[in-house]
């Protein structure tokens, strides 16, 4: 007899490419152990409406490939109040699940984290968002297409910028951490990147650009990390503008394009990989853990542990670009 009969899976927060590949590797690792398995549509919102319906292995057919998420997402407001998660609770009962599958970001875990401190429903997680900035895992579902992106809108903008002698300052995602602006920073050859871990000296930049003057380089690529308190990509190239007279400075906010796509190959494995850890650490009698990747192990950490603990950027980062410019 198999420890569960019905469990659930929803995708819940902004999407991230790979979250169908983990979708397909949970659904195919629960049938594979005997377990019934139901979509959550749409995420909190479906569990409290009882937008529930079961899955098929061939309903994950052809999926793996794609970006976004067949099971939609949401950012919830109702699940955050008592009486919400009461009504998700009766809905979980009401469809016969016993234990759910979350997939999303630090958000996505704190509702999972306050849903089982109040009921006796085991609940684990999957990391899926772009940010790469959840504690306890080195990547997160999706990153690595995001940076893949990137560089490549940043190659074609570089294109332009060097044709034309211009300063590009170039908006990326990442909310409030700068894992995205830094990584893609190194692999697309910004000479300088802005992000929130450390403030932004318009002095620092300054003397970069004075040094392109000097060197009669009058092309540059900077990435703004869209939480650096520069106040983004626009202010800062505003108040550049009137100090350098001499560059002609243009902004292009990359936006929503950084969340789409087909999953690279890496995405994809860490999906199928951390999706079948899921169902693993279910039948294993884990509960409110995140399955994260460490050290290219699978490990499984709290929902305590990952929504307390801020993960830090590797500030050496930093100096690589510095001397990746000289
Ligand atoms: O967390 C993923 C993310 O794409 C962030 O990088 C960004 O700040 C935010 O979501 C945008 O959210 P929305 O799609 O709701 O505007």
């Amino acid at each position: 007899m198999p420890k569960f009969k019905k469990i659930g899976v929803l995708t819940s927060g902004g999407d991230s490419p790979g979250m169908n590949a983990a979708i397909r590797a949970i659904v195919r690792a629960a049938i594979y152990n005997g377990i019934r398995i139901f979509g959550i549509y749409e995420g909190y919102e479906g569990m409290i409406n009882g937008d529930i319906r079961e899955l098929k292995s061939t309903d994950v057919s052809n999926i793996i490939q794609r970006g976004g998420t067949i099971l939609k997402s949401a950012r919830c407001e109702e699940f955050k109040t008592k009486s919400g998660r009461k009504k998700a609770y009766n809905q979980l009962i009401k469809n016969g699940i016993e234990a759910v599958v979350v997939i999303g970001g630090d958000g996505t875990f704190k509702g999972a984290k306050t849903f089982s401190d109040e009921y006796d429903i085991p609940f684990v997680g999957l990391p899926g968002t772009i940010d790469n900035d959840l504690y306890g895992t080195d990547m997160t579902i999706g990153f690595d297409t995001a940076l893949n992106t990137i560089v490549d809108a940043v190659d074609k903008i570089r294109d332009t910028a060097s044709s034309h002698n211009r300063l590009f300052f170039i908006e990326v995602m990442g909310k409030d951490v700068g894992f995205m602006a830094l990584r893609s920073g190194v692999t697309c050859g910004a000479e300088a990147v802005l992000i929130p871990e450390v403030p932004t000296h318009l002095d620092t930049l300054r003397k970069h650009l004075e040094k392109d003057a000097e060197r009669k380089k009058s092309s540059n690529i900077v990435l703004v990390a869209e939480g650096d308190d520069s106040g983004g990509a626009f202010e800062i190239a505003k108040k550049v503008r009137k100090e350098f007279k001499n560059y002609d400075v243009k902004v292009t906010i990359l936006g929503h394009i950084q969340r789409g796509g087909s999953p690279t190959s890496f995405d994809r494995y860490l999906a199928s990989i951390l999706g079948i850890g899921a169902i693993d650490a279910l039948l294993e009698d884990q509960k409110s853990v995140m399955i994260g990747y460490v050290d290219k192990e699978i490990v499984n950490i709290s929902f305590a542990k990952t929504t307390k603990h801020h993960k830090t950027i590797n500030k050496k980062m930093l100096k690589i670009i510095e001397i990746l410019n000289v």
